[in-house]
């Protein structure tokens, strides 16, 4: 068994801990120590509850649960499924000391986050990731929210969770589809801030594919690591942690496009770094190389036919947009991103024109 390892997110008072490890369900690691009250209730899906509810209960020993079970899928992150959670926790009496745990991926993660943002002015949530993105992504940093029929997570809040438990046994029910999907958010720290991680991903994405646990522990941890020194020096993304926005402009563009749920989240953010390399200029080597990386992952490396107008309206909607400008993430080279709003419209142009090819 891979030892169990503990990155801490630094923010003042409201630091907390990410422990990653094998075996942390079945009560492998105490949550009582992270709950003030005597109140829990445990935010789900349709497809993870039946997989890994009853399995944290262990770890939650010594409060009330409540549970509360939501349709499965990207199209119920909305304000209405939210509205469920509110419901539940109204129904059951909950006061400010209750404790929220979200069980599932990053939908789950982020709605449930938002819910406890919101009830009572905020309570405290905990993170149990079953996703490989939600493991190296969202669960980590205090991004909440939904998305609006107009655009993705356009209504939310910052939220830190008081843990965030990763138990890497899990990824062992993750669809192929979905694991690969996460692959894509690893790659991205490799990508805008640690060359060496990359170089590491090149020799070992076979045995990721094959999940083989020690692969998949140290990907995630590194993720952990690269993602905490990030969100520790801006929390609320005032400048540098944009960067880990990498692709996500067009990729969130290709999902606004598609409509939420065709294409996977981590499949348009793929694409979209490919895109986000080109926009950048760097060196063509390097840009094959995210490329091969990406298509040795089984991840798309180009977006579907979409529309020009549409592409610039999309992107117009995403959230580093500032005085109507649209800012990107680009890459200085391999391994160094920065956020600018002085881009080479012309290549944006060739870059989406090329895309509809
Ligand atoms: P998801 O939550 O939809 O999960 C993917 C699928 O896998 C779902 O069908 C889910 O039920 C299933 N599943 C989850 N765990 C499983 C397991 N262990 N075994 C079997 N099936 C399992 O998708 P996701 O990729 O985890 O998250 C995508 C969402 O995360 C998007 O909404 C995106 O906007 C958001 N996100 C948020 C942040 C942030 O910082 N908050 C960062 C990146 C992405
Ligand atoms: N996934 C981007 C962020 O957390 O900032």
């Amino acid at each position: 068994m891979a030892a169990q390892q503990t990155i801490t997110v630094d923010l003042g008072e409201r630091s907390y801990p990410i422990v990653i490890g094998r075996g942390l369900l079945d009560g492998g690691f105490d949550l009582a120590n992270f709950i003030d009250g005597t109140d829990c209730l445990v935010v789900s899906n349709e497809t993870v509850a039946p997989l890994y509810r009853e399995r944290i209960l262990p770890n939650l020993s010594g409060t009330a649960v409540t549970t509360i079970e939501l349709p499965d899928g990207e199209s119920h992150k909305s304000l209405a499924t939210m509205q469920k959670i509110l419901d539940r926790l109204v129904e059951s009496g909950a006061n400010r000391d209750v404790t929220i745990v979200a069980l599932g991926g990053g939908v789950v993660g982020d709605i449930t986050g938002f819910a406890a943002a919101c009830y009572m002015r905020g309570v405290a949530f905990i993170q149990i990731p079953t996703t490989l993105l939600a493991q190296v992504d969202s669960s980590v940093g205090g991004k909440t929210g939904v998305n609006h029929p107009q655009g993705k997570n356009l209504i939310g809040a910052f939220h830190q969770p008081r843990v965030v438990m990763i138990d890497t046994d899990t990824l062992n029910t993750l669809p192929d589809r979905e694991l690969k999907a996460g692959l894509a958010e690893v790659i991205k720290y490799g990508a805008i801030c640690d060359t060496g991680f990359f170089a590491w991903l090149e020799q070992n994405l076979q045995a990721l594919l094959a999940r083989e646990p020690a692969a998949l522990q140290y990907a995630i941890q590194r993720s952990c690591e690269l993602k905490a020194e990030v969100v520790a020096g801006d929390e609320r993304e005032a400048g540098r942690r944009a960067i880990l926005n990498f692709g996500h402009t067009f990729g969130h563009a290709i999902e606004h496009c598609q409509g939420y749920g065709e294409w996977l989240h981590g499949e348009a953010v793929a694409a979209g770094m490919v895109m986000a390399a080109e926009l950048s200029g760097i060196d063509g080597d390097e840009q094959r190389r995210l490329s091969a990386l990406l298509q040795k992952a089984g991840l798309p490396t180009a977006a579907p036919a979409i529309d020009a107008c549409n592409w610039y309206e999309a992107m117009g909607l995403d959230k580093k947009v500032q005085k109507k400008q649209l800012r990107f993430v680009l890459l200085r080279t391999l391994g160094e991103a920065f956020v600018t709003s002085s881009f080479d419209a012309d290549k944006l142009q060739s870059v989406i024109d090329a895309s509809n090819r």
